[in-house]
C-alpha cells in the first residue's frame, strides 16, 4: 500500500482495495498458508471505547498470523490525559510494530499516525469505521458479486459507519443511499469527498429522510444503533425521532425478496432492528461479523509484512 497507516477508505486506491478483497479471499479460503507471514510482530490494540468484534477479530487474525497483541484498556494508558497522543505514540513505536487505536475523535487517529512511523489502523472514531465497511463490501461480494449492480440502503443514523460505507460505495462504484431522519444526514464534508469519487466510478449517492423511498427494491439493507458510543446521552430523544426508520418486517418486505440484511453489530434488538429481520435467512449479521477477522488480517498484512 501507498500509505503507511489504514485510516479511511477515501484514502486508498481502487487498486489497493481490491487487493485487500484478494488477499481476504484467499487467507480465508487457505489460512495455512500466511500462518507464519508477520512471525514475530507485535500489534498494540488502544481502546477508548468498547469492543467485542474488533478486539476479537484483532487478536486472532495478528496470532493467525504468527504475531501477537497487546491489549491497552481505556483505563491503562488514558491518552490525552495521563500524557499526550504523541508522548504514547513515540513510546509504543520503541516496542511495536503497529498501533490499532479505537477512540473519539477522528483527530486523535490522525495526530498518532503522523507521530509514529509505524502503520497505525484506524479501530473505529467517531467519523469512520473503515474495517467495518471493508468486510461490509467484501461480504456483500461474496453474497451478491458484482458491486456495481447494487442498490446498498444504509437506514438510521448517518454515523461513522455510514461515512465509511458511503466512503467504500464511491470507491467502488455502487448505488448508495443513506436514509435518515432530518438532521442525521451523513456529515457534508464526507459527502463531498464522496462524490468527487463517484464521478471517477460511477457510484451514485443519494441522502434522502423519506424511509418508504429509500428501501425500495433495494438489495442490501442495513441499519446501525441509533446512538453511538458516546452519544448514550440522547439514547431516549433518539428512540422517538428514527422510530419510523426500524427495520421490521413491512419496512424490509419493501426490499427486493432476496435482499440481505446487514448490520455492524453490536444490535440494539427491537430498536433499529426486529427479531424477526435480523434472525431471519436474509441476514447475515454473523458473516459480516466473521469477515472483519478476515479482511483485517489482509490489512495487516499489505501494512506490516515488509517493516
Ligand atoms: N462492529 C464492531 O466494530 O463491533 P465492536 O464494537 O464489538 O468491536
Ligand atoms: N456506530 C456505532 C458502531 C459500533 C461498531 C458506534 O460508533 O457505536
Amino acid at each position: 500500500m501507498r500509505n503507511k497507516d489504514f485510516i479511511s477508505i477515501h484514502d486508498l486506491t481502487i487498486e489497493e482495495i481490491n487487493r485487500i478483497f484478494e488477499l481476504t479471499k484467499e487467507m480465508k479460503s487457505n489460512p495455512k498458508k500466511f500462518s507464519n507471514s508477520l512471525e514475530g510482530k507485535i500489534l498494540a490494540l488502544i481502546f477508548e471505547k468498547p469492543s467485542l468484534r474488533t478486539r476479537v477479530s484483532f487478536e486472532v487474525g495478528i496470532r493467525q498470523l504468527g504475531g501477537d497483541a497487546i491489549y491497552l484498556a481505556p483505563s491503562d494508558i488514558q491518552m490525552g490525559k495521563r500524557e499526550s497522543v504523541y508522548d504514547v505514540g513515540k513510546t509504543l513505536e520503541r516496542m511495536v510494530d503497529a498501533i490499532m487505536i479505537r477512540t473519539f475523535a477522528h483527530k486523535i487517529v490522525l495526530e498518532l499516525a503522523r507521530a509514529v512511523k509505524i502503520p497505525v489502523i484506524n479501530g473505529l472514531t467517531d467519523l469512520l469505521h473503515p474495517c467495518q465497511a471493508m468486510a461490509d463490501y467484501f461480504t456483500m461480494i461474496e453474497k451478491k458479486g458484482d458491486l456495481k449492480k447494487l442498490k446498498v440502503v444504509f437506514i438510521g443514523d448517518g454515523n461513522n459507519v455510514c461515512h465509511s460505507l458511503m466512503f467504500g460505495a464511491a470507491k467502488l462504484g455502487v448505488n448508495f443511499w443513506a436514509v435518515t431522519p432530518k438532521g442525521y444526514e451523513p456529515k457534508r464534508e464526507i459527502y463531498q469527498l464522496a462524490i468527487e469519487d463517484a464521478k471517477l466510478t460511477g457510484a451514485k449517492i443519494n441522502i434522502i429522510n423519506d424511509p418508504t423511498e429509500g428501501i425500495k427494491d433495494a438489495d442490501v439493507v442495513y441499519t446501525d444503533v441509533w446512538a453511538s458510543m458516546g452519544q448514550e446521552a440522547e439514547a431516549e430523544i433518539r428512540k422517538k425521532i428514527f422510530q419510523p426508520y426500524q427495520v421490521n418486517q413491512e419496512l424490509f418486505s419493501l426490499a427486493k425478496p432476496d435482499a440481505i440484511f446487514m448490520h455492524c453489530l453490536p444490535a440494539h434488538r427491537g430498536e433499529e432492528v426486529t427479531d424477526d429481520v435480523i434472525d431471519s435467512p436474509n441476514s447475515v449479521v454473523f458473516e459480516e461479523a466473521e469477515n472483519r477477522l478476515h479482511v483485517q488480517k489482509a490489512i495487516m498484512y499489505e501494512l506490516m509484512k515488509d517493516r
